[in-house]
């Protein structure tokens, strides 16, 4: 090979590299899939919902509710929704009216002259004065309607505002990494019942926070501590957080991973397995030791998420420029 080819050589395994690895790097989460003419991800929920839940439902996927910027958007994200979720006829879009009537404007209040809008004959109306939530055909026909019926919904997440969190291999910058114990964690202050705290961690593609051993407990404890306690109107659970075992099942107590609690004995609140048969969910108190409560109680909650082991090898910068999205 002469200089000149082994350049172009060279040149073409450069460019070839680099590409493989921005395709690489357009990765959000699983359940999102990638539509490079938008620089953006976009997910067809298949479960309906009213669309003050599908904004909160969005909002902790890391994403917004969808509104297509223009037609061809509504037609790029049209050909998903077809390809994954055919029987769904309309979506919520966000788009909405709630804050003053007849004033439209975008989720993030942006005015409606500025994104795709294309609106049914005589609509909206605001019928029965009681339709603030705007729904949208495969068309992309729009009507206004009723924030409170459910309604399938798609939310978005646009390429240039996604964050990765590499310790943590995820895009959600509020998990913090703890190398010693390989995990990361979410200190989450919306007071909430067990099962819906469950299902927050789950919707951001994680688990309650699963206590093996002393040393997590520990860690707990002092995230727990150094954590400011916001100011919360509603009535809560005050002085614990719940956290990823239960006995609801009446099975015996068991981590949400489904293997048996087997932490020592000194981790437990008093030392001793909660026995009554009404408080089947497990919280910890701000000190880590282990107290059962009622599923329906609202408190505090902690997510976790398995972090990435580190590696020191020489080879583990380049590996992680390659395979984890940065911003
Ligand atoms: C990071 O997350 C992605 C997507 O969930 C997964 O496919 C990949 O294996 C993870 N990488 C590591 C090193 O855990
Ligand atoms: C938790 O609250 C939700 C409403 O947000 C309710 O539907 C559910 O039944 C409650 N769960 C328990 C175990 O009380
Ligand atoms: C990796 O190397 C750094 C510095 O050489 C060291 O401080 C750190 O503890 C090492 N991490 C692991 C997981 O061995």
């Amino acid at each position: 090979m002469d200089s000149k080819t082994l350049l172009v050589f060279l040149v073409v395994c450069f460019l070839s590299e680099f590409s493989y690895g921005q395709r690489d790097k357009k990765f959000f989460r699983k359940d999102y899939t990638y539509i490079e003419s938008e620089q953006s991800f976009y997910k067809v929920h298949s479960v309906a919902n009213t669309f003050n839940e599908a904004k909160r439902i969005c909002a902790l996927e890391g994403s917004m509710l969808f509104y297509a910027e223009d037609v061809e958007e509504f037609k790029a994200v049209l050909s998903l929704w077809q390809r994954t979720q055919p029987l769904i006829p309309w979506v919520f879009v966000g788009l909405t009216d709630q804050m003053s009537e007849g004033l439209f404007e975008t989720v993030d209040r942006r005015p409606m002259s500025e994104v795709y809008t294309h609106w049914q004959r005589n609509q909206p109306d605001n019928s029965k004065d009681n339709e603030d939530c705007v729904c949208m055909d495969y068309l992309g026909t729009m009507n206004d309607y009723i924030c409170e019926t459910k309604n399938h919904f798609i939310c978005k997440k646009t390429l240039q505002s996604l964050e990765w969190n590499n310790n943590c291999n995820m895009s959600n910058s509020d998990y913090i990494y703890n190398q010693d114990i390989g995990k990361c964690y979410k200190l989450h202050t919306t007071p909430m019942n067990w099962t819906d705290a469950y299902a927050a961690c789950r919707i951001e593609s994680t688990s309650l926070a699963v206590i093996n051993n002393r040393m997590e407990a520990d860690y707990l404890a002092k995230l727990t501590e150094n954590t400011p306690e916001p100011l919360v109107s509603e009535q809560y659970l005050q002085g614990v957080y719940h956290v990823g075992f239960h006995n609801r099942f009446l099975e015996g107590w068991q981590t949400v991973e489904g293997t048996p609690m087997n932490v020592d004995a000194e981790l437990w609140f008093n030392n001793k397995l909660p026995q009554n048969h009404y408080e089947e969910c497990g919280s910890m108190f701000f000190n880590g030791r282990l107290v059962s409560n009622s599923c329906n109680m609202k408190s505090f909650f902690i997510c976790e998420q398995q972090a990435i082991p580190t590696t020191n090898t020489s080879t583990s910068t380049e590996q992680n420029e390659e395979n984890y999205m940065q911003s």
